[in-house]
């Protein structure tokens, strides 16, 4: 599979993914472009280090959301994308890219979905004071971290727990989680039936 990873953040699971497909991890995965709504954003950096073609749009520049993410069509049809992952992309994905990428967008979410949907999961959950978290990868669709459910992953929450030592513990199962999911997606191994995915080993 042609891969764009979308991002607006650190991109820290970009480089995870990147370094996943150097080593062989990837299975039949290539990341083929970044995707960014903030050209300043520090994933930016590491896709021009990785060697990674990068396209980098304010959506303020357009004159609707739908606008925008035409834009991005164009982008991923010509370079013949297959998989959008998105990797703390901060924007709701409208029809327009929906539509032609139904079942081939997923997304990462540091927690145990239906739980602490949206901003700031972790903090969510330190604040509800579970004792079980984790991640979450799943397929998109118009909602906000509700499409069918592919991987989970749990773990504790300690006594002591900050924001910053959960995070730190929660993204490196996110480091090995994801490029998991992106090399099943790319080898046929993923199937959805409703809500409900079947991953064959
Ligand atoms: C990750 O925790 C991911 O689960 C969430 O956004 C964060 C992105 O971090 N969707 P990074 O930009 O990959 O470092």
């Amino acid at each position: 599979s042609r891969i764009a990873v979308f991002a607006s953040g650190q991109g820290s699971n970009f480089a995870a993914l990147v370094q996943a497909q150097r080593e062989g991890r990837l299975g039949g995965g290539a990341i083929e472009l970044l995707v960014s709504d903030r050209p300043e954003a520090p994933v930016a950096q590491r896709a021009q280090e990785a060697g990674i073609p990068s396209l980098l749009l304010r959506p303020k520049d357009f004159d609707s959301r739908e606008q925008y993410e035409k834009r991005i069509i164009e982008e991923l049809q010509r370079r013949e994308i297959g998989l959008i992952v998105l990797a703390g992309y901060m924007r709701l994905i409208t029809p327009v890219l929906l539509s032609p990428y139904e079942g081939r967008i997923i997304n990462i979410h540091p927690s145990l979905l239906p739980a602490f949907a949206g901003k700031d999961a972790i903090g969510q959950a330190l604040a509800y004071g579970v004792k079980l978290t984790g991640v979450t990868v799943h397929f998109v669709d118009g909602g906000m971290d509700t499409g069918p459910v592919i991987a989970q992953r749990a773990l504790a929450v300690e006594d002591g727990d900050t924001a910053d030592t959960l995070a730190e513990r929660i993204h490196q199962v996110e480091y090995e989680l994801y490029p998991e999911v992106v090399a099943a997606f790319a080898a046929g191994k993923i199937e959805l039936d409703g809500r409900i995915v079947k991953v064959r080993k």
